[in-house]
């Protein structure tokens, strides 16, 4: 079937979807609310309330305290082993621990330690901010002065790629960059920059939270030697879940982990007073595992093994360009620019469409029009194609209904306050 403006089109691809079946697996009360912010707060999976059920009527209700004889303590690392598996890293490689900027500090200043003649960090300016207040940080807690490079996207969409192998050389220990960008969702190709701070000797760290559950992430293929990512996005493990953190094996005992807590020590219940580190992946973990939430990562974590990252890549890249072509047909007319990189290789799952009216368009979206996308400054509206639960349909009229905001000017309704979501 060729492409048409109809609605018949998107549910001709809704009909060959080979991941379809999966929707009816997610809490969907509502379904004509087109939720397209997947990739900031991934849906309820109908199987994660009945496990956090029994963890909580079972495993906390009657086991008690014997629980972290029963898997407890195991959680993170079993968990980061499923969690490895959809990002090319193998078992043993990441953990689940604390949240994502905690992860990034510690596995930042690790790669600082191991370098200590070095004082440079490279990032670029489409790096999420919370990684640069953690660069900013933790630069004014070593004892040498250290400098962070920021180099600038030419066009606020694309990687700066030639600046950073610019600024990446004998002095750099440490190249940090998002490995798709929150904003535009631009993606990095993972095994050439890592190599550009290889050759100089200095660590590369990932944050891969806008990649995981919806890219090919390839870590040990890209010879990545550290990442950090969230699971409350397209991992769909609820808000506040616990984040991860990977660290090639052959590093895990060159690195020190500088919050150095009771769960990274080697006899974690000899209560030793002196701080012995743990060798393996165990030692970047710091304080208690967070039962509960890492609980419920895991049935989400199980679906993304089952259906595959490549069907779910593959669906992905279609659905955006989809959405494209109904943006070109539909959007640009009305003023909408594409804020982020036409080549579908050079993307991740989400888009953001710039306008000068941006946030009263989201605005008029979400409460006239039951479409959830979300906004960031100054401009940006973007929208999350997330594989497992998003439809073709969903894609077509999320397209039209803001093709109707325009057509109706509803956005007139809404003042420039800026909205949480
Ligand atoms: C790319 C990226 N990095 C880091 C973070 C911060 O994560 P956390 O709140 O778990 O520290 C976010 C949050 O949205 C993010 O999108």
């Amino acid at each position: 079937m060729d492409f048409n403006l109809d609605v018949s089109y998107a549910q001709h691809l809704d009909q060959q979807d080979e991941l379809k079946a999966f929707r009816d697996r997610f809490v969907i009360d509502d379904p004509d609310l087109i939720y397209l912010d997947g990739n900031s707060l991934g849906r309820l999976p109908k199987v994660t309330r009945d496990r956090l059920k029994h963890a909580i009527d079972h495993e906390w209700g009657q086991q008690l305290i014997r629980g972290w004889n029963q898997g407890w303590m195991e959680l993170n690392e079993r968990v980061g082993d499923k969690v490895a598996q959809l990002i090319g890293a193998q078992a043993g490689e990441v953990a689940i621990a604390d949240s994502t900027s905690v992860n990034l500090f510690k596995l930042a200043y690790a790669a600082l330690q191991v370098n200590p003649d070095r004082n440079k960090i490279v990032t670029d300016d489409l790096n999420f901010p919370s990684d640069h207040y953690i660069l900013q940080g933790l630069s004014k807690l070593l004892d040498r002065p250290i400098e962070i490079h920021v180099a600038k996207s030419t066009d606020g969409i694309h990687g700066p790629v030639d600046e950073l192998e610019s600024l990446i050389d004998e002095n750099t220990a440490l190249v940090t960059l998002s490995h798709t960008v929150f904003k535009t969702s631009y993606t990095y190709d993972m095994a050439a920059i890592t190599a550009m701070a290889d050759r100089v000797g200095a660590l590369a760290l990932w944050d891969i939270s806008h990649s995981v559950g919806s890219a090919q992430v390839e870590l040990n293929k890209s010879n990545a030697p550290l990442a950090v990512g969230c699971t409350y996005k397209h991992l769909n493990s609820g808000p506040g879940a616990p984040a991860f953190l990977y660290v090639r094996k052959d590093l895990q005992s060159k690195l020190v982990n500088p919050i150095s807590g009771w769960m990274g020590h080697r006899d974690v219940f000899k209560f030793d007073l002196h701080y012995d580190a743990e060798t393996n992946i165990r030692q970047f973990m710091t304080g208690t595992p967070f039962v509960l939430s890492i609980t419920a990562i895991e049935p989400a974590v199980d679906m993304f093994i089952e259906a595959g990252m490549d069907r779910i890549r593959q669906k992905s890249m279609k659905q955006s360009e989809y959405f494209i072509t109904l943006w070109r047909e539909w959007l640009e007319p009305f003023g909408f620019r594409l804020n982020a990189p036409l080549d579908v290789n050079w993307r991740g799952s989400h888009l953001s469409l710039g306008h000068v009216d941006g946030l009263r368009i989201d605005q008029a979206l979400i409460h006239d029009m039951k479409v959830i996308p979300d906004f960031r400054p100054p401009d940006n509206i973007r929208f999350g194609f997330t594989p497992l639960y998003t439809t073709f349909e969903e894609v077509y009229e999320g397209a039209k209904r803001l093709r109707e905001v325009m057509m109706k000017k509803l956005f007139e309704n809404y003042n420039e306050v800026p909205l949480v979501t």
